[in-house]
């Protein structure tokens, strides 16, 4: 089969995982007879460089032919001082928008191999373990293209009285909210059937909506447990009992925001990948998605051949399962990467804390992604 991908490789460490993820892409294509296509187009800083406009029309709508996008990431020092609007970080808000990925799924799990990278005692791990092993295992479905990130938003005198106030509002309409709760149970039906609605009920009148609309959908997923958690605890439940999580459906910002703390006791941020998921757009084959590393662009590592590419790879393995429904392949590019953390090679980010790890060997970039490109022509 032909695939066409569009391919938004952004700023700082962006291209350089991003091309990682191509050569993963393409040797799982060799391997199993498929055609990728990439198209390369421009988005962030770079467009802002080129162009002027963090995300130019091109490129959005060149995006929304293809059948699926990777991203790198975007944004960096040298466009922080830019207006709101202007700022490289607009292009992912308009990429998540225009394409219509509304759900974005972060899975975060502990793997064995990095368990010395994860900075939560094995007895942290342990208590909320149901098998009572030192790992937890979650996936967080955030909203994606609603709530505070696109509601309205300004400052008194348009920004010219510095003594009035500014305001972003949370506004979710019923439709919103259903339609990712229902990607989240369908994902907790394929895992262990336990979903946490994640909100601030107790004071925000949007997350009563959500709760709301939880309790009703509840009822036509009796199989599924559903559960109710305050987002201030759940940042501290995260770092208390991270195993008691399966799938946590929660809004824009709070998504955001626990995805993160997520990301730091899976061993680094630079394991996670994400996806994030539409409808299938009329006229098109494969569902809307955008597949991006969640760690952004670190600039003060790029190009020195320090990014760990392991969250974009693991990002074009969720783009073949969850965009093209290709189970096999993306399930042997995952096993490639679990070979490679096996044999020890390690990013530095994913290295020990406590140098225990005996046959650990520190490795750049590309050595990393050679190794996986390797086992999974071995696969
Ligand atoms: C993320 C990032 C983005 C977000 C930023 C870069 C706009 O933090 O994908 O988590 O807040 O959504
Ligand atoms: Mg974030």
């Amino acid at each position: 089969m032909n695939y066409s991908i569009a391919l938004v490789p952004g700023d700082g460490i962006g291209p350089e995982v991003c091309s990682k993820a191509v050569e993963a892409l393409e040797t799982a294509g060799d391997k199993y007879g498929h055609i990728f296509n990439f198209v390369e187009l421009e988005a962030g800083g770079c467009a802002i460089d080129s162009t002027g406009e963090p995300l130019p029309a091109a490129t959005l709508d060149a995006a929304r032919q293809c059948d699926a996008l990777l991203l790198g990431a975007v944004g960096g020092p040298k466009w922080e001082t830019l207006h709101g609007d202007k700022r490289p970080e607009r292009a992912l808000l308009g990429l998540r928008a225009g394409l219509g990925v509304f759900a974005n799924l972060r899975p975060a799990s502990l793997l064995p191999q990095l368990k010395d990278a994860c900075p939560l005692k094995d007895e942290v791990l342990i208590a909320s373990n149901e098998q009572g092993k030192a790992t937890f295992d979650l996936l967080i479905v955030r909203e994606l293209t609603g709530g505070i990130y696109f509601g309205e938003r300004g400052r008194d005198g348009d920004g010219k009285a510095p003594d009035g106030s500014a305001y972003d509002t949370e506004r979710y309409n019923r439709a919103e909210i259903e339609r990712v709760l229902r990607v989240g149970y369908d994902a907790a039906r394929k895992r262990r059937k336990k979903l946490t609605l994640v909100d601030k009920a107790n004071v925000l009148e949007s997350s009563r909506f959500w709760r709301e609309i939880t309790q009703e959908m509840a009822v036509g997923y009796k199989d599924i447990e559903t559960n109710y958690l305050y987002v201030d605890n759940c940042a501290m439940q995260l770092v208390r009992a991270p195993g008691q999580f399966d799938v946590v459906v929660t809004s824009n910002l709070f998504g955001d925001i626990l995805s993160d703390e997520a990301s730091v006791i899976s061993g680094s941020i630079g394991m996670l990948a994400s996806a994030s998921i539409g409808e299938i757009p009329t006229g098109h084959k494969y569902p809307a998605g955008m597949y991006e590393p969640i760690h952004g662009s670190a600039p003060d590592i790029a190009g020195r051949d320090l990014a760990n590419p392991l969250a974009a790879i693991l990002s074009a393995a969720m783009m073949l399962r969850y965009s093209f429904g290709l189970l096999k392949e993306a399930a042997a590019i995952e096993a490639a990467v679990t070979k490679v953390l096996d044999s020890g090679l390690r990013t530095k980010d994913i290295a020990s804390r406590v140098k225990t790890g005996a046959n650990e060997k520190i490795v750049g970039t590309k050595e990393m992604a050679a190794a996986v490109i390797k086992a999974l022509e071995n696969e």
